[in-house]
């Protein structure tokens, strides 16, 4: 598969930077395909402007040139992975406004859904999964990014992957880094 992969981080050469790059040869291990969007190195603008405000009352809406070229790369990929940090147990705002932007009215949603195979979230999450478990953070990241956007924009095969102890120790990072890869390699 043609898999875009959407990374969301302030520096390429984070902890996160890594697990993208061990997600990204574990995907070509398993002879995939990975297109990496790095929404924040590419300058990104996730603020959705009246150009972008779906309207229902103009339906077939040319969206704004920005938005139609990031559709255009969404489209050319039969599967879609967000590598992100969590930050308040959500996506980072880049990777949100980019949903809000080009996941947009008949197109991802409404009279036109995404056709994609599947959808894979890749968290890194600080707190381990007994803090995410204890305040149901985890159930409602499910709930909110799986149901309430994969699966509502026409997504069926689509699930959240926690990695656990993102600023833990080296060994725990080590581990996380291997997680990535195997990810990558199930895909
Ligand atoms: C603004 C902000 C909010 C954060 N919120 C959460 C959170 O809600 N849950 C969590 O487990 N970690 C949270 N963290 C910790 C990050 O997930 C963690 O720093 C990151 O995964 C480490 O990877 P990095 O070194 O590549 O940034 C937050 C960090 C920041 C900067």
């Amino acid at each position: 598969m043609n898999v875009l992969v959407v990374f969301d981080h302030p520096r390429r050469n984070s902890f996160c930077g890594a697990v993208l790059d061990r997600f990204v040869d574990g995907l070509q291990e398993a002879g995939h395909k990975a297109e990496i969007a790095d929404l924040r190195a590419e300058g990104f603008d996730p603020r959705l402007g009246v150009e972008d405000e779906p309207d229902r009352d103009a339906p077939g809406k040319i969206y704004s040139p920005a938005v139609l070229a990031e559709q255009a790369r969404v489209t050319r990929n039969d599967a879609l992975a967000f590598v992100f940090p969590v930050w308040w147990w959500s996506l980072p705002a880049t990777s949100k406004g980019w949903i809000d932007r080009v996941w947009n009215r008949d197109w991802a949603y409404g009279a036109r859904k995404l056709t994609h195979n599947k959808a894979l979230l890749i968290g890194l999450a600080s707190a381990d999964a007994g803090q995410y478990a204890k305040r149901s953070y985890d159930s409602a990241m499910q709930t909110q990014l799986v149901q309430g956007v994969l699966n509502y924009c026409g997504i069926e095969e689509a699930s959240l992957e926690l990695l656990h102890g993102s600023t833990g120790s080296e060994s725990g990072r080590s581990g996380l880094l291997d997680r990535a890869a195997m990810l990558g390699r199930t895909f």
